[in-house]
């Protein structure tokens, strides 16, 4: 990571409400240890119970969905070197080539897949080449394991557990985290549990209030 003496320093731990696309542009080159995220699938409804987005541009057409990932990455690779992502299983062709993929197993998992049944893994893409030591390259971890109440305020928030592993494997104490599409948060309450600093983006003002209620709280939620 550069150091940051020429540039203003970055104001750190706190949620950044805006188009992630226009506040990537905004931060020097490579800012960040990490960039971590979660970015948004272009389904129109996610999960068993068809709840969808109330913002966030879903539902793209595939072209201007693959700009969209090409923009965001591309702006993700100018400010970190180690970028680390749940792509969705139906997108994995919009990223280039990673260096390793993880497994993320939800044996008890209760959303569809196209094939008629449930969908119980999801890949992690890692780029650049982190000097983690991860073992087997998979983490079972089940959805159902959420930060209570979050599920129902978001459409998909990821298990913070699932977020504390990565965390733990591909940074360290100190080091500075960049989620652009933050949703309910538990990217920087996984930095903060963990001691790591962070900034988050996120479009939504709802799911901003959830994410900075959530930084505050002292409790590891
Ligand atoms: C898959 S969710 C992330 C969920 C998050 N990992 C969590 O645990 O809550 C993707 C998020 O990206 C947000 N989003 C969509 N387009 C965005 C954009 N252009 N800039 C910032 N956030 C955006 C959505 O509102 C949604 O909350």
């Amino acid at each position: 990571m550069k150091t940051q003496t020429l540039e203003k320093p970055l104001e750190l731990n706190r949620i950044i409400q805006g188009d992630a696309l226009e506040v990537l542009k905004t931060f020097p080159d490579e800012s960040f240890d990490l960039v971590l995220t979660d970015p948004p699938y272009n389904a129109k409804n996610i999960g068993p119970n068809a709840r969808v987005y109330s913002m966030g541009k879903m539902k793209l057409p595939t072209m201007e969905y693959k700009k969209f990932c090409h923009d965001w990455f591309t702006e993700a690779q100018r400010v970190a070197k180690t970028i680390i992502f749940t792509p969705g299983i139906a997108n994995t062709h919009n990223y280039p080539q990673p260096f390793w993929q993880i497994c993320w197993h939800k044996p008890a998992a209760v959303s569809f897949n196209r094939m008629g049944g449930f969908n119980a893994w999801e890949p992690i893409f890692i780029y650049g080449k982190p000097k983690a030591r991860i073992g087997q390259d998979y983490k079972r971890q089940d959805t159902l394991n959420l930060t209570p109440g979050i599920w129902k305020e978001h459409p998909c928030p990821k298990p913070l557990s699932l977020w504390e592993w990565l965390i733990d494997k591909f940074s360290k104490e100190g080091d500075i985290i960049l989620d652009p599409f933050e949703g309910s948060g538990t990217t920087s309450r996984a930095c903060k549990n963990l001691k790591r600093k962070s900034i988050g983006i996120e479009i939504n003002p709802d799911y901003v209030k959830i994410a900075k209620a959530r930084l505050s709280q002292e409790l590891l939620l």
